[in-house]
């Protein structure tokens, strides 16, 4: 069980835009999203990617921003009014074990999880609550930072998405950051 939540303090280095000069979020989100989506960013801290997402998303499409934090979620909301983008957002607290998610079933056509599953108590427990939200034919994106998290921690995640129900179409990552991308696919 994860012990470790990072402090508000690195949120402020995660959402700062030196971080594009080599994580362009747009560059990496942009193939997923389509105009008018409903898209969950999970674990989002100050909003690196729920920002970009949200521009992606355009003013039909919604970003729903879920974190432990309230700090973290304040941030992000100032930011996304700075840059006329709150409307397009929405920022829940959770808790450790709880997503917050119970009135979103099958809504989101897109998720994704940058640098949170090695914190949460439970992988397979936030997985589960994650496949319960996406759409039929909707994604997941798992993203892992490579320092923190070893190939075979990176692999027990990936195994516990598909025994939850997800489909594995991409495992992808590189030594620096593992990347997996599922989809739910329900049996008719
Ligand atoms: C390392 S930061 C990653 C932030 C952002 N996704 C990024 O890549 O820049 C992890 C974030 O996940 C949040 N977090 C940790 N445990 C969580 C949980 N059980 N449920 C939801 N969010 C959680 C933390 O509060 C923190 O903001």
């Amino acid at each position: 069980m994860a012990d470790h939540v990072c402090p508000v303090w690195v949120g402020y280095l995660l959402a700062s835009p030196l971080r594009k000069l080599f994580d362009n979020p747009v560059k990496r989100l942009s193939p997923y999203i389509s105009k008018g989506m409903t898209v969950i960013d999970v674990g989002c801290a100050m909003g690196f990617f729920s920002l970009p997402l949200a521009e992606m998303v355009g003013p039909d499409g919604k970003v729903i921003c879920i974190d432990l934090q309230e700090k973290m979620l304040q941030r992000l909301c100032r930011n996304a009014k700075k840059k006329n983008l709150l409307s397009r957002i929405e920022a829940r607290v959770c808790r450790r074990d709880n997503l917050n998610t119970a009135d979103l079933g099958n809504t989101a056509d897109f998720v994704l999880a940058a640098a949170v599953v090695h914190e949460v108590p439970d992988a397979a427990s936030f997985l589960t609550e994650l496949y319960g939200v996406v759409k039929d034919g909707g994604k997941l994106l798992v993203v892992e930072p490579g320092g923190h998290v070893s190939e075979q921690d990176f692999s027990a995640t990936v195994d516990a998405a598909v025994k939850c129900g997800f489909t594995i179409l991409e495992n992808s990552g590189t030594r620096r950051r593992r990347q997996a991308l599922f989809q739910k696919i329900s049996e008719k």
